[in-house]
């Protein structure tokens, strides 16, 4: 597969001015970074390969333009907010900000958001808690594509978590993010885009077989990741869905095909960690703990142990200095997004064949 390497500002700039095109320029700017951040963590299936589906959406009137949320109940820990079919990325930073004001002068925080659309990754939620030095929880739902353990009916999305912990100043915090599923869904769209098959155990027919063709494998239904993975997804619906008053489980309508708002539910945590133990102490015992992690013996086929979120951090950090590979296709489906709202992309990046 081709790809081509981007500067990652650069990229951010591009995404930035064709969103600006149609919304307000601050949520612009917050939708494009969180979209590249994505891409330089390696989770191209929730990066700017998303820009054209979501504009799409928002041309066929099911995402607002501007993201006009409103805070519905309130307590000093807890929150909700109603983004009235808004940018899933706009409504969910600000209800993480509150949470994490909460947490700061309470202890926790924990703010449901109903009303709204896809957010990208959770972990974009859930580093602002531990940049601000408390634990991040994020979780959202989606529509049903996915089967509970043992069902060919699907009632589920791939439902991410995320938590994150912070391990200190200066140091990467530790960053459990994962879909619910095998994998995300996102990864299917992805390789169905750039034309590649997909592992077995991704994701069943319509019918219910097992298969590994992208393009069939969207028409039927993901598997979660186990019995425990079904559950968990089960779980993040009634916290982001039931919890919110938001739509759960079959009848949230599908991002892709659809023509209906999908009235998503977020919800987010975070816990300020002086309200449990000393900072001091904290960090000391997270070091011992990553320590034990990743100074254990690895077993046959593995060079060494890592922590959840290192593998992408460090990503992120070599792709800020040596650029973002994006793929020819996802490229030209750029170029071509740009065109329509007449943003040229090589006005903004240089593209450097790898
Ligand atoms: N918005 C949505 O509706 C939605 C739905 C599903 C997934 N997502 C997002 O998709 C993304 C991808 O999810 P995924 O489940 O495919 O992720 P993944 O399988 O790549 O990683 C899951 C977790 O495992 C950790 N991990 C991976 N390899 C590791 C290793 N060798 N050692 C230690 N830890 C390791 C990662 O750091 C990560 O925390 C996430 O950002 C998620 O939030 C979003």
């Amino acid at each position: 597969m081709v790809t081509v390497a981007v500067d990652y500002k650069n990229l951010q700039t591009f995404c930035k001015t064709v969103l600006e095109k149609s919304l307000p320029k601050d949520e612009a700017k917050n939708i494009a970074i969180s979209l590249v951040d994505a891409d330089l963590l390696g989770i191209h299936s929730h990066g700017v390969s998303r820009l054209t589906d979501y504009l799409v959406r928002m041309e066929d009137g099911l995402i607002e333009r501007e993201t006009k949320f409103t805070l519905e109940n309130e307590s000093h820990t807890t929150a909700l907010y109603d983004a009235h079919n808004g940018w899933g990325q706009i409504v969910s930073k600000a209800a993480m900000e509150n949470a994490i004001d909460k947490a700061l002068n309470y202890g926790t925080g924990f703010v449901g958001v109903k009303n709204s659309n896809h957010f990208g990754t959770a972990t974009y939620y859930t580093r602002m808690a531990a940049e601000k030095g408390c634990i991040g929880i994020a979780m959202t739902n989606g529509s049903a594509i996915m089967v509970p353990f043992g069902s060919r009916e699907p009632s589920l999305g791939t439902n991410p978590l995320s938590i994150a912990i912070p391990a200190g100043e200066g140091k990467d915090p530790i960053i459990l993010d994962m879909a619910t599923s095998n994998v995300a869904r996102g990864k299917i769209i992805l390789a169905n885009k750039n034309n590649e098959s997909i592992p077995e155990g991704w994701a069943i027919t319509k019918d219910g077989k097992q298969t590994t063709d992208a393009k069939e494998a969207l028409e039927g239904f993901i598997l979660p990741m186990g019995p425990k993975g079904s559950g968990l997804a089960i779980i993040i619906d009634i916290l982001s869905g039931v919890l919110t008053g938001s739509l759960f489980g079959k009848d949230i309508p599908k991002m892709y095909g659809d023509p209906e708002p999908q009235q998503l539910g977020h919800f987010f945590g975070a816990i300020n960690i002086e309200s449990f133990i000393g900072k001091e102490d904290f960090y000391k015992n997270i070091d011992k703990k990553v320590k034990e992690t990743v100074e254990s013996k690895p077993s046959e086929g593995f060079d060494r142990v890592y922590m959840p979120g290192e593998i992408e951090m460090n990503r992120k950090r070599r792709r800020e200095k040596e650029g973002v590979p994006l793929s020819q296709d996802i490229f030209n489906e750029l170029e071509a997004t740009g065109k329509k709202y007449g943003v040229e992309i090589t006005d903004y990046l240089q593209v450097a064949a790898k």
